[in-house]
């Protein structure tokens, strides 16, 4: 039996009552009531009351009393139920309370820099900075216990499965995923580095071509991009890869583990989930992670606008690729002037080429600043296509299509929270996306880089519009989203060598430089690879959803700021000149 207690705190109740108990925690609140001295006790497991009477324990009323907040001390006493008029419904320790007999002080601590028992808000740099008295706060625990939950049901659906959970290195070659890769200094090999992988795709996919048929790893990625609250320089991956599959495989696997989750914290959820091409969520929803949750959808209008006498619109509905997109609004055009003023500044911010409004007010001829170009016939059509009623307000954007649905589509989501289009009790809205075009354009580098990964394989159908079309080309690769949240992405691999050299060719890649940098998995490629394919989950995504937590900062115990700093360790900080040597370095800044 342990020194130290003989029960956990959060696990006293009526049944232990005449039991003498050894507590350990952590002072939660201490409540001097002048002859009785209340002091809340909390461990993991919850608070449970301690209480120091006088006429009991004359001698320890003035250490109980001066007890400060988050000390660590042990408690002999015993259990008693509470009176009536003091029962405490809110916590599952509150008909009881521990009647002291003997206090020891473990480790007094010091005065907090914030109070771990009022939830009140506190700043996030002081959070980070003394991450371990955060972490003490109930709602952080639970995030985190909820985090092991979800990685442990995960790990056994996978086993149950088949799949053999593989480590791949840390330090290792770059994973092209789109983003910057974490440099590693080599000291034993002057002038060279190792990347922190982005992903374990490469080695996930040597797995494959060495029989291992079924992989997945909890896997730690880093990616040295611009953070938000959904991403973090590294995070976490449920990472998996498939040999003698299609796309149905993985994703019917992908639903049954992703519905295991969901399950082990409480919900029981729908497979399989429905499926929607990129261009309709690009065309619906002006985004390729739709959130679903909530109609409001975009309409394309193009076809009303070829012979309108309004600029704008003719050209973007006579250019290949462009369009007119709507989004309705019903009972819209009561918004004051002002607010319509704000969304068409809002538009422009977000690049978009300017945004026109269209409003019925009832029994009123429609309003709109450009209304002497439009043609009543062209303003009856539009409002018929939106389907809307008087007192309907119509926000109208023009252009290429991508971009200006995209725009149109942050308006919606941002609008969506200033009105509460969610419903509350929305649940959960998965779906896939799918058809994604296997390029994009990079007007950085000058030329279509991989939209995906390099290692993705085409719809093969797709491939005679490389040279004329190169945007209408198809992946086989599908992204998994829930409430707007991309939570997963994946696609079948080109397996034979010449297939992911032609890849490789598409993507205007060297010769040189993709043997160099790729050159092991071209070789792995010819000596026989299976057919295979995978998907990797973001797993602090997940858990941030069903933990209701704002950020995935908030379900990862030691996260990084946006400036991608630890503020607990410091990191990053200066080396010495003698480590710099010995990795023959300079700093120049
Ligand atoms: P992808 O780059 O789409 O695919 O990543 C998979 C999932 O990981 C999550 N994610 C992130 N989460 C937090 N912070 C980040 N910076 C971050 N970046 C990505 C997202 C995303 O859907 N190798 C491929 C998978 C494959 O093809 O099998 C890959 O890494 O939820």
């Amino acid at each position: 039996m342990s020194p130290y207690r003989t029960h956990l705190c959060g696990e006293l109740r009526e049944v232990h009552v005449g039991q003498s108990v050894l507590l350990a925690g952590w002072v939660h609140r201490v409540r001097d009531m002048g002859g009785v001295v209340f002091v809340d006790l909390r461990d993991r497991t919850g608070i449970v009351q301690v209480v120091f009477r006088e006429e009991r324990v004359p001698d320890l009323m003035d250490a109980a009393a001066k007890l400060r907040a988050e000390s660590v001390v042990q408690v002999r006493g015993q259990v008693a139920l509470r009176p009536l008029d003091t029962v405490n419904p809110k916590i599952p320790t509150g008909t009881v309370e521990v009647v002291a007999e003997a206090l020891e002080v473990l480790n007094p601590a010091e005065p907090v820099p914030f109070s771990i028992a009022d939830e009140a808000d506190v700043h996030d740099t002081t959070r980070l900075r003394y991450r371990y008295l955060d972490l003490r706060r109930p709602a952080m625990f639970r995030n985190l216990e909820l985090r092991h939950r979800v990685v442990w049901a995960a790990r056994q659906y996978l086993h149950e499965q088949g799949f053999l959970e593989v480590e791949t290195p840390i330090l290792t070659k770059s994973t092209p995923e789109g983003a910057r890769d974490f440099l590693v200094p080599s000291r034993l090999q002057p002038g060279k580095f190792y990347a922190l992988p982005q992903s374990p795709q490469l080695f996930k996919q040597v797995l494959m071509v060495a029989g291992f048929d079924r992989y997945f790893q909890i896997a730690r990625c880093f990616r040295d991009e611009d953070l938000r609250a959904d991403r973090q320089p590294e995070f976490t991956q449920v990472d998996i890869e498939m040999s003698f599959v299609t796309e149905d495989d993985v994703m019917t696997l992908t639903e049954g583990l992703v519905r295991r989750m969901w399950q082990e914290a409480g919900y029981d959820i729908p497979v399989p989930f429905p499926r929607m091409d990129y261009d309709e969520a690009i065309e619906r929803y002006g985004s390729d992670k739709p959130d679903t949750r909530f109609g409001y959808c975009l309409t394309t209008v193009t076809d009303l606008f070829v012979d309108t006498e309004f600029r704008i619109f003719r050209e973007a509905a006579r250019t290949e690729g462009h369009v007119v997109t709507a989004l309705a609004i019903p009972g819209g055009a009561a918004w004051p002037r002002n607010r319509l003023d704000h969304l068409t500044e809002r538009a422009k911010q977000l690049g978009g080429r300017g945004l026109v409004w269209v409003r019925w007010p009832a029994g009123e001829a429609p309003q709109s600043p450009v209304a002497k170009f439009l043609r009543p016939t062209e303003l009856a059509a539009l409002r018929e296509r939106l389907g809307l009623a008087d007192g309907g307000l119509a926000l109208l954007m023009a252009g290429p299509r991508e971009a200006t649905c995209s725009v149109l589509g942050v308006i919606r989501l941002e609008l969506a929270r200033q009105e509460g289009w969610v419903p509350n009790d929305a649940g959960w809205h998965f779906l896939w996306v799918i058809n994604f075009p296997l390029l994009e354009w990079s007007d950085e580098e000058g030329r279509w880089v991989a939209r995906h990964h390099p290692f993705t394989s085409p719809q093969p159908e797709t491939l005679e519009w490389l040279s004329s079309r190169p945007e209408r080309v198809r992946a086989r690769a599908y992204d998994l989203v829930v409430n707007g949240v991309e939570i997963g992405g994946g696609s079948i691999r080109n397996y034979r060598r010449p297939d992911q050299e032609r890849v490789f060719e598409i993507l205007q890649i060297p010769p040189e430089e993709y043997r160099s940098k790729f050159g092991f998995l071209l070789e792995a490629l010819s000596y026989g690879a299976p057919p295979h394919g995978g998907i990797a989950l973001g797993l602090d995504r997940i858990v941030m959803l069903l933990a209701g937590a704002p950020s995935i900062r908030d379900v990862i115990a030691f996260p990084k700021t946006s400036s991608g700093q630890c503020l607990m360790t410091g990191s990053p900080s200066e080396v010495t000149e003698r480590q710099l040597r010995e990795l023959h370095l300079r700093v120049d800044v």
